[in-house]
């Protein structure tokens, strides 16, 4: 299959990776060639860990390599593609013109999906002439480990679609689960506001982080606590899908913690800056 993926982040690079490596021709696509280059030496690194511990010889990691292919223009990028996966800033107005313009260039049999971990899958469908063929495809970081793809259904999404859809999830070795579309999907309904009840934790001096991810490795066996989790998402990603849930289902529960908001304010948006609830300089 022709797969093309929209955004070279940090999921965006894992989507690729994992398509590659189970044997589909990938085009990655992002406005910015300095950061295709880099998601390019990312999967070369990731192909290397899963080298170092045998589960891939360095054959097959150079012939995953060998199906990526960067380009910096959409409507190329999309030319020829079977599936689409956007990856890209989590910004309903910016997803509605990206799916406008792959809409207008890819196949018109193909799917686009949207790795969007919590903007409505049915808005994002209206921004296109195929809402049938539109899906969520919620991969989860790191995507070469993590094992589950939250599958969202839009109002108009077809049967066939979705089964297409839940087949390639298990075709790369993933586990798909099906979720209709509300804010946050499940995933993000759940763990979100226990982020943020962490946050809260540390706000009002119940404990430090330490502690409180401590508290939540020890006595509830997570392989990361919550903060260190916060960290390795973002804490602006963490932000913005805590003010959909909050605008979208409209209860206070979902009211993001003022000290997440003042660290994002701030620039400390975890790993990827550096500095969020603990240093990685
Ligand atoms: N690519 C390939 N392999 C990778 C990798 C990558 N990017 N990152 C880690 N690995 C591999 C390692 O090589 C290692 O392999 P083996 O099991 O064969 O030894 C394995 O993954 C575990 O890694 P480490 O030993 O380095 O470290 P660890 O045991 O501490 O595990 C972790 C790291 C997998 C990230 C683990 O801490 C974990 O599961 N954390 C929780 C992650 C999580 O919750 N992710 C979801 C975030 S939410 C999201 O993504 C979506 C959203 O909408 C916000």
């Amino acid at each position: 299959m022709n797969v093309t993926v929209i955004g070279a982040g940090t999921m965006g690079n894992g989507i690729a990776h994992v398509f590659a490596q189970s044997g589909h021709a990938v085009t990655l696509v992002d406005l910015d060639q300095a950061r295709l280059d880099a998601a390019l030496a990312t999967i070369d690194k990731n192909l290397g860990r899963q080298v170092a511990k045998e589960k891939l010889t360095a054959e097959q990691q150079e012939a995953t390599l060998a199906r990526v292919a960067l380009k910096t223009d959409l409507a190329e990028g999309v030319a020829e593609a079977d599936l689409v996966v956007e990856a890209a800033t989590e910004d309903a107005t910016l997803k509605a013109k990206i799916f406008e313009q792959i809409d207008d260039a890819a196949p018109p049999a193909a799917i686009l999906a949207s790795n969007t971990s919590s903007i409505s899958i049915t808005q994002i469908a209206g921004a296109t002439r195929r809402p049938e063929q539109v899906i969520g495809m919620h991969f989860f970081n790191p995507v070469p480990v993590m094992k589950l793809v939250e599958v969202v259904r839009g109002l108009a999404t077809s049967d066939a679609t979705y089964e297409t859809v839940r087949r390639l999830s298990e075709d790369l070795g993933k586990v798909p689960v099906e979720v209709n579309d509300a804010a946050g999907f499940v995933s993000n309904r759940v763990l979100m506001p226990m982020i943020n009840e962490a946050v809260f934790c540390v706000h009002e001096g119940v404990a430090t982080a330490e502690a409180v991810d401590t508290v939540m490795k020890l006595g509830m066996a997570h392989p990361m606590g919550p903060l260190t989790l916060a960290d390795f998402i973002g804490l602006d990603v963490c932000l913005a899908i805590l003010e959909v849930l909050h605008r979208e289902l409209g209860e206070d529960k979902y009211r993001p913690c003022p000290l997440l908001r003042k660290m994002v304010a701030a620039g400390y948006l975890g790993r990827k800056s550096g500095k969020g609830f603990y240093d990685y300089a």
